[in-house]
C-alpha cells in the first residue's frame, strides 16, 4: 500500500482574499505530515504533525487563530483516532493551549478514558506539562473582527441557525476546522481533527470535532474520515460514521460515499460541511456542500490541492 496523507483546512464560505493563505497552509501541513510518514513515523505521528502545523497558522480556526465565543474568549476541541485498535482521545473546552490535538493524543495514551473536557481536561494538560499560554495570546485581529461582525449580524436579525452561509460571507475567518487522515504501507489508518468551533457560540458549546463518528473516525477495516463545517449538523448526522457506513455496507468508493453522505446531510438538515476520507484500499474521497473547502494530499511524489468544487491542482513534491 502506498502511504497517503490528506488534510483539510475547513469548509465554509471562504472569501477570495483568504484563498492564498489557505493554500499555503494546507500545502505546508501536508508536506510536514507526509515527511513524518516517509521518515518512518507512525500514522498517528503524521496526522498529529499535520494538524499541529495548521494549529500554529492563523489561516485556520484551530490553536492560534481560533474563533471567539460570544463572551469573547476561545474554547477549543480536538480528537484523534487510530484505526488499528480503535483507540482514541478527545478533549473539549480547552483554553490557552497551542496544540489541543496533542492534548487529545495524550488523553488516548496516558489515561484509561477517551474524552476529557473543561477544567479537568485543563488540569490533566497542566499535569502533562503542556505550556499554558495567556488565553489572549491565541486571539487574532481576524477573530475579534469576526465576533464584532457576528454581533452586528445578530442585531440585524440574520439567522445563523443552520448553514451560517449568510454569516460566513462576512466572516474573515470563515469556518476553518482542520483535519488530517493518513494510511501507511501496512494499511494502518489514523485521523485527527481540531477546531476553535464557531464564532459567537455560547460558552460551553461543544461541536462535532471532538465527537467520534461525527468529526473523526478511523477503522483499518473500513477507512478514516475527518469532517468540517456546521458542527450541530455534522454531529446530528454522525457524518464521519455515515460515510464509512456507505463504504462498508453499500460498497461505495471513498469518493462516492463522501459525496453521497454529505449531500444527504445537507438535503435533510440544511447545514453544510465537508469531509476527507481514505478507505482501507487507499482510495481517497474529498467533498463539500459548502462553497469552499481547502484540502491537500500527497501520494507518491505528487501533491494535489484545491479549494473550489471540482478543482485539483498538482505539483511534484520535489518542487518547493
Ligand atoms: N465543525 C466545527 C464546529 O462546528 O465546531
Amino acid at each position: 500500500m502506498e502511504p497517503i496523507l490528506i488534510v483539510h483546512g475547513g469548509a465554509g464560505d471562504i472569501t477570495e482574499a483568504r484563498v492564498p493563505g489557505k493554500f499555503t497552509g494546507v500545502k505546508k501541513a501536508v508536506r510536514e505530515g507526509f515527511k513524518v510518514l516517509s521518515d518512518g513515523g507512525s500514522v498517528l505521528d503524521a496526522v498529529e504533525k499535520a494538524v499541529c502545523s495548521m494549529e500554529l497558522d492563523d489561516n485556520f480556526n484551530a490553536g492560534y487563530g481560533s474563533v471567539l465565543n460570544i463572551e469573547g474568549y476561545i474554547e477549543m476541541e480536538a480528537s484523534i483516532m487510530h484505526g488499528k485498535d480503535l483507540k482514541a482521545g478527545c478533549c473539549t473546552l480547552i483554553k490557552g493551549i497551542m496544540h489541543p490535538i496533542s492534548v487529545a493524543r495524550r488523553v488516548m495514551e496516558k489515561t484509561n478514558h477517551t474524552f476529557l473536557g473543561g477544567e479537568n481536561a485543563m488540569e490533566f494538560a497542566r499535569r502533562e506539562n503542556f505550556e499554558l499560554l495567556p488565553p489572549d495570546s491565541l486571539i487574532t485581529e481576524n477573530a475579534k473582527r469576526a465576533l464584532e461582525e457576528f454581533k452586528e449580524n445578530q442585531k440585524k436579525g440574520v439567522d445563523t441557525t443552520f448553514a451560517r452561509t449568510e454569516l460566513d460571507k462576512t466572516e474573515p475567518n470563515g469556518t476553518g476546522t482542520v483535519g488530517a487522515v493518513a494510511i501507511d504501507r501496512e494499511g494502518n489508518i489514523a485521523v485527527a481533527t481540531s477546531t476553535g468551533g464557531i464564532t459567537g457560540k455560547v460558552a460551553g458549546r461543544i461541536g462535532d470535532t471532538p465527537i467520534l463518528g461525527a468529526g473523526t473516525y478511523a477503522d483499518n477495516e473500513i477507512g478514516g474520515v475527518s469532517t468540517t463545517g456546521h458542527g450541530e449538523t455534522l454531529m446530528r448526522f454522525n457524518a464521519a460514521q455515515r460515510i464509512l457506513q456507505k463504504i462498508s455496507c453499500h460498497n461505495m468508493s471513498a469518493q462516492e460515499a463522501t459525496e453521497a453522505a454529505l449531500k444527504e446531510m445537507t438535503a435533510r438538515l440544511v447545514g453544510t460541511g465537508g469531509a476527507i476520507t481514505i478507505d482501507k484500499k487507499g482510495q481517497i474521497g474529498i467533498y463539500f456542500t459548502s462553497k469552499r473547502m481547502a484540502w491537500a494530499y500527497i501520494k507518491g511524489n505528487e501533491l494535489h490541492y484545491g479549494i473550489n468544487a471540482g478543482e485539483d491542482f498538482s505539483e511534484n513534491t520535489t518542487e518547493k
